[in-house]
């Protein structure tokens, strides 16, 4: 297992899973590095993906973290995350932000137990930049929760 940098051959459909908005994703990917878990070091062998984003002086941000279907449940997504934090740190960074949906529990179990920490909720952010409702688990995908980690 190896996790590289990627500079094309970018897995729009994977990182779609995380954030059904194309215009959103390409702006990520224009604006930050993207990272990928390979078993073998070809597209055909990429498990999973995530980007880092340089928001703020000493702030990064990790978004569009996603997990090939066929491979969740197996701790690849906590090591992806595990892997932003140390490139973060590496990179200077005091912090790490992430945000995920209110009604997202399994990426929020995820954050919680690699140590972020909740800090406020961007209330009806999906709302006002998704055109269509959005359910999951049976609950409206409505507010962003807002974590954050020192580094
Ligand atoms: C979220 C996602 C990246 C997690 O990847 P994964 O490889 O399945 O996660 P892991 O196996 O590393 O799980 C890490 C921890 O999170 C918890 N977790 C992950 N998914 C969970 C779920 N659906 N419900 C409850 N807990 C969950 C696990 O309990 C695990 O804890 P443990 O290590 O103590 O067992 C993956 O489900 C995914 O790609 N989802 C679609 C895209 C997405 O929603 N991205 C997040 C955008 S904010």
């Amino acid at each position: 297992m190896e996790i590289l940098e990627l500079k094309k051959d970018f897995p729009l459909d994977l990182l779609l899973d995380a954030d059904p908005n194309q215009e959103y994703v390409e702006d990520y990917l224009e604006r930050g590095q993207v990272f990928g878990l390979f078993d073998q070091e070809t597209p055909a062998h990429l498990i999973g993906v995530y980007v880092l984003l340089k928001t703020r002086p000493g702030t990064m941000e990790l978004v569009n973290l996603a997990v090939r279907e066929a491979f969740r449940g197996q701790g690849y997504g906590r090591m992806l995350t595990q892997d932003a934090l140390t490139r973060a740190k590496e990179a200077g960074m005091r912090t790490l932000e992430v945000g995920t949906a209110n009604s997202s529990l399994g990426p929020l179990a995820l954050y919680l137990k690699c140590g972020f920490r909740m800090t406020h909720l961007d209330l009806d952010f999906f709302r006002r930049h998704y055109p269509d409702p959005i359910f999951e688990n049976g609950v409206e995908c409505r507010d962003m929760v807002r974590l954050m980690q020192d580094l």
